[in-house]
């Protein structure tokens, strides 16, 4: 701050700064904590008594001798936040005379990948840090990559710890090359390549003595020098709504954040998905009304007209509405421990909505150490690639390019709860505009009438061997015997035919299963009673079927054999190969079973067949 500003000025002065947000990627090893720390002390952005804290805990815990060890700072600060609820970035605060900033500190423990996009969604610039010791590493590629797949597009490569390499330019200079090589594929705006060291201030914010060789800007007047993030322009405010506020009957609001533009009082609007026309009446803000809100302001909106709109509905310009569709092509970053595969269902959750999404295909994942796109029918931790999403409705969005906050969601594991993946919208697959369901004149209904009784599935699953099939078998005689209509669909005879292409491997099985989900779903429609026996192994795959269905169309039938009986009897030989090494992905054995936590019926096999049937006959009684 300089001295001859008087208080007003100066106040004057902060108040018409912009605000560059910004993150930092890189490891603790990195020295990222002792960056962050020592950028807040040369903005001088502590307290007095913070930093006489900090000296004498350097003293005390510090691992840098006479020096402060600026790493306590950010770790203590850490440590405090830990504390609390887990939150996932933590932001810091800075002010130089020329700006403002908004640093997002992404903790670099297990989820980093998840924290950083977390935290790079709303960054203009990235920091790069690479130990000058090192050289880029491979996270220094995949940090890159994940920047880039959130929309950053200016870089600084702070090359630290040149201290600890003597200053060498040579070091610096082949660092820079490599990372130039590297990034070329990435096509960044703007790369700048700072050489520094967090520990001893060198190019922080002074020049450093110790590298006359270099003329380039220091770190923090670089960070005042670059243009802030620059979104395309847009014509129109949006609004996605968080909440309809209605506390008595003359009044319904619709609360949620601006994004995009500002929105004035009269604005006409279109809302999505209804499709719904109207216009801004008022603009409340904690009980004042307003003329005008920018974009980033939490508002309520209250409408002219009575139109119905709930939650994750979208009120937008009429310039300027969201889209609506339920297909995409995304980006994702996969987060999740479990494999991410083609086939199966997730949440997806995005700007207040949430429904149920399938991976429809995987179209490639990136090597991030060539660039190159590979093929793959699975995603793993870390992985990016580029994917086709289904999603179960139609959701309103943005192209991520556009509106960020409108185009990235995250996908959840329905039964773990766990967030799998980040993501962002490239564009829409307009395919579904165009295919409409026909309605049929001979429907269920008619089909149930004329046979006479119901139709529905009785999904068995079980080990191998578990007696799937036998029992199946059985019921269907029986049934058959009483003039009722059935069809089994068996797992050995279905993968000789509809799904010869098919093998064990995870995201065949997951495959295997939607076909036949979606085979016994037509079969019901014909106004059968469906087996399927399958060993269908994972949870994720029998819920994605059951959610095809009606509540009372979908009978889960688990057929309880233990794995030693199952081995015991060893019908086809196959355990017995299994064991010996020749069948890797056997269920039981290389591959995992997950048991149901709440079929409808659970068969043992100590029971006598004549009570199974019985057990299973009173379903459809019902
Ligand atoms: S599922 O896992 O995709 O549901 P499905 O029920 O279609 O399997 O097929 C299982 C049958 O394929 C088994 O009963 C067994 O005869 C045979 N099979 C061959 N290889 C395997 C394997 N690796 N794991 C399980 N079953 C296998």
């Amino acid at each position: 701050m300089s001295e001859t500003l008087s208080v007003t000025d100066y106040l004057k002065n902060q108040s018409e700064l912009d605000t560059l947000r910004f993150i930092t990627c890189g490891s603790v090893d990195d020295g990222k904590s002792t960056l962050i720390g020592r950028m807040l002390y040369e903005a001088q952005a502590l307290f007095d008594d913070q930093v006489v804290a900090l000296q004498s805990d350097s003293k005390k815990h510090g691992t840098q001798g006479e020096d402060i060890d600026f790493a306590l700072l950010v770790d203590g600060l850490a440590a405090e936040r830990e504390q609390g609820i887990t939150i996932d970035v933590a932001y810091r605060f800075f002010t130089t005379d020329k700006r403002r900033f908004i640093v997002a500190d992404t903790p670099g423990h297990s989820q980093y990948t998840r924290n950083m996009a977390t935290g790079a969604s709303t960054a203009s610039l990235a920091i790069i840090l690479v130990d000058a010791r090192q050289g880029i590493l491979e996270q220094t590629r995949r940090h890159s990559h994940i920047c880039h797949l959130m929309g950053i597009r200016q870089i600084i490569l702070a090359v630290n710890k040149m201290d600890l390499i003597d200053y060498d330019r040579d070091v610096f200079n082949t660092i820079v090359e490599d990372y130039a090589e590297f990034s070329k594929k990435l096509n960044f705006a703007d790369v700048t390549p700072i050489p520094i060291s967090a520990l001893k201030g060198d190019h922080i914010n002074s020049r450093s003595k110790m590298m006359a060789w270099y003329n380039g800007p220091t770190l923090i007047s670089k960070l005042e020098a670059v243009p802030n993030q620059i979104l395309p322009e847009a014509s129109g405010f949006a609004m996605p709504v968080q909440l309809v506020n209605r506390p008595h009957s003359d009044f319904r609001g619709y609360n949620g954040v601006i994004l995009r533009k500002a929105v004035s009082v009269g604005e006409r609007v279109r809302v999505a998905p209804s499709g719904a026309m109207t216009s801004v009446k008022h603009i409340w803000l904690a009980g004042t009304k307003l003329e005008q809100a920018e974009p980033g302001l939490a508002v309520t909106l209250e409408l002219t007209d009575n139109v119905d709109i709930s939650r994750g509905e979208v009120i937008a310009s009429h310039l300027q509405p969201v889209e609506v569709a339920d297909q995409f092509e995304v980006d994702l970053v996969w987060m999740g421990e479990e494999h991410g595969i083609a086939g199966r269902g997730y949440q997806l959750k995005m700007a207040g909505q949430i429904v149920s999404a399938s991976l429809l295909s995987i179209k490639y994942k990136r090597d991030i150490n060539t660039g190159n796109d590979l093929a793959a029918k699975t995603l793993e931790l870390n992985d990016i690639a580029r994917v086709t999403v289904n999603c179960q409705k139609p959701i309103c969005f943005d192209a991520y390019e556009k509106t960020p906050e409108c185009g990235a969601f995250i996908l959840i594991d329905p039964i773990t709860n766990q967030t799998v993946a980040a993501g962002m919208i490239h564009f829409a697959l307009r395919r579904s505009g165009n295919i409409h369901h026909q309605k049929l004149n001979v429907d269920k209904a008619a089909r149930r009438s004329l046979n006479g009784h119901t139709s529905k599935v009785f999904w068995f699953t079980g080990l191998s061997g578990s007696g799937k099939s036998t029992i199946a078998d059985a019921f269907a005689s029986a049934l058959h015997a009483k003039g009722i209509r059935t069809y089994l669909l068996d797992g050995d005879n279905i993968r000789h035919g509809l799904n010869k292409d098919l093998g064990f491997s995870d995201a065949d099985r997951v495959e295997n299963i939607r076909r036949v989900a979606e085979m016994a779903k037509l079969m019901v429609d014909a106004g059968l009673v469906v087996l399927t026996a399958f060993i269908s192994p994972f949870r994720s795959e029998r819920d994605m079927a059951r959610q095809l269905f009606d509540d009372s169309e979908f009978v889960e039938v688990f057929v309880d054999t233990p794995l030693e009986l199952c081995e015991q009897r060893d019908a086809k030989g196959l355990y017995k190969k299994a064991r010996a090494g020749d069948i890797p992905n056997f269920t039981g054995i290389g591959s995992p079973y997950e048991a149901p936590e709440t079929a409808e019926i659970t068969l043992q096999p100590s029971q006598d067949m004549d009570d199974m049937i019985a057990k299973l006959s009173s379903y459809l009684a019902e």
